[in-house]
């Protein structure tokens, strides 16, 4: 089993780049299937990340031919014929349910089965579900399967309970081929599904609106190859800026889009961190010891991200005062809280709330991740703790970041992976 062995002390220090958005790759990986002209297509700034493995091997098994070349993927869809997303891929990850909308519309009709929860949440896809609906999809569920067909999808006006940054790309997708125009209301904003809408739009696709919470899709007939670089990944520039100011460092960031990150850096700088941009460059410095914020509130983008959450409660354990950190948008978030606890941390969590009362040192120990987010906040921690902290579970972390411990030994910090058996 890997583990990740951190010594903490170390300020990070020097200039990293931060790769290809997780969160855009994966939707990018189902859109591809929508084009059935047969043309190339070639997704660059792609994370060699487990999600995507993944989301490769599902491809493949459904008749798409996928090759790497440095890092993009050079895709090949015209041989799909597969419409059963095999079952083991799809539990070991639940986003790929965004593939029931590519390929409604390629194929007419998908099996997928039920995705489980995860360790943030239920994560149901009641919303998915009701979109797919309004556009004419019929549903089937049984045996834990759900099959979803429809001969000519028709659109129409779809209003989201929630602006779920999921169940806006599965509709979003549906509706490429769609007989009419398909408005999606109350859409997640998430910068993601900018990029989504741009990759399609490249593909001749007729969408606008994304980034706000009405997109517009004009069905087309067709559409083509494309070659298209996926955004920078602000979840995992967002973990390296909290690094920085968890151990007092002075980082700059490369490749990122500093407008993507315009919430956690505010409260970066509440937390006295300086936060500068450097034409199109973020340069982060931390205190000796962060401030405590009144409170933190994760929202639906352009709020404060959910996936920053634990990582963001890692460097505000040691902050000078009480944070309060409300988490508006999974069920229960808070499963790294035991962990931060063992390393010292005075935390208590009612619900959907957490109230981090600042220790000025944390120590070191031996904590397991349990989700990926979580694993990122544990390794922070062990940045800034005294002795060493040994992190188990680090097959979470390698589902969205490359190479986590690369980046943080880059930077200056004392952090290696080992493989112990047993
Ligand atoms: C995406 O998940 C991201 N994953 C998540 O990142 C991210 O945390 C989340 O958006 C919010 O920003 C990918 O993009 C692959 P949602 P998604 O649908 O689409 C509830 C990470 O760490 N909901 O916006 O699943 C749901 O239970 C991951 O990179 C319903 O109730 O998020 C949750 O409480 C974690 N019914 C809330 O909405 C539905 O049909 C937000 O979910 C769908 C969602």
């Amino acid at each position: 089993m890997e583990k990740l062995l951190v010594k903490g002390g170390r300020r990070l220090e020097g200039a990293i780049r931060v790769g290809g958005a997780k969160n855009a790759i994966l939707p990018s990986l189902a859109a591809v299937l929508i084009d059935k002209s047969g043309d190339e297509i070639v997704l660059g700034n792609v994370p060699r990340i487990r999600d995507v493995l993944l989301m490769v091997e599902i491809l493949r098994s459904l008749g798409a031919t996928v090759a790497w070349e440095g890092r993009s993927l050079v895709i090949h869809t015209r041989d799909l014929h597969n419409f059963a997303i095999p079952e083991q891929l799809m539990r070991e990850m639940r986003s790929s349910v965004f593939l029931m909308g590519a390929l409604l519309a390629r194929l007419g009709q998908v099996r997928i089965s039920h995705p489980g929860g995860c360790a943030i949440g239920p994560r149901p896809i009641d919303l998915h579900l009701k979109g797919l609906g309004a556009l004419g999809v019929q549903i089937r569920e049984q045996h834990g399967y759900i099959y979803a067909t429809c001969r000519r999808l028709m659109g129409t006006d779809v209003h989201l309970d929630y602006p779920s940054v999921g169940a806006t790309e599965n509709i979003l997708m549906a509706s490429i081929y769609a007989r009419g125009v398909t408005v999606i209301h109350n859409a997640a904003k998430e910068p993601e599904i900018v990029d989504l809408q741009n990759l399609l739009v490249a593909m001749g696709a007729r969408i606008r609106g994304a980034g706000t919470d009405q997109i517009r899709i004009e069905g087309v007939s067709q559409l083509h190859g494309v070659e298209y670089a996926v955004i920078p990944d602000r979840i995992a520039a967002g973990t390296l800026m909290m690094a920085t100011a968890a151990t007092g460092g002075d980082v700059l960031l490369e490749e990122i889009i500093p407008a993507h990150l315009e919430s956690v850096t505010a409260k970066l700088r509440e937390a006295g961190a300086q936060v500068r941009e450097e034409n199109g460059r973020l340069r982060v410095k931390g205190l000796e010891r962060p401030r405590a914020v009144d409170t933190l509130r994760t929202l639906p983008y352009p709020g404060f991200p959910t996936d920053l959450q634990a990582p963001m409660m890692a460097l505000l354990v040691r902050g000078s005062g009480t944070s309060v950190i409300m988490e508006n948008v999974f069920d229960s978030r808070f499963k790294h809280v035991d962990e931060l606890r063992r390393m010292g941390s005075q935390i208590t969590v009612d619900g959907r709330t957490a109230v981090v009362k600042g220790v000025p040192n944390l120590t070191g120990a031996t904590v397991t991740a349990s989700d990926l987010r979580a694993g990122a906040a544990l390794v922070l921690a062990g940045l800034a703790a005294e002795g060493e902290t040994v992190i188990e579970g680090v097959q979470h972390i390698d589902r969205g970041y490359e190479n986590l411990e690369g980046d943080l030994a880059q930077l200056g910090a004392d952090i290696r992976r080992v493989n112990e058996t047993g």
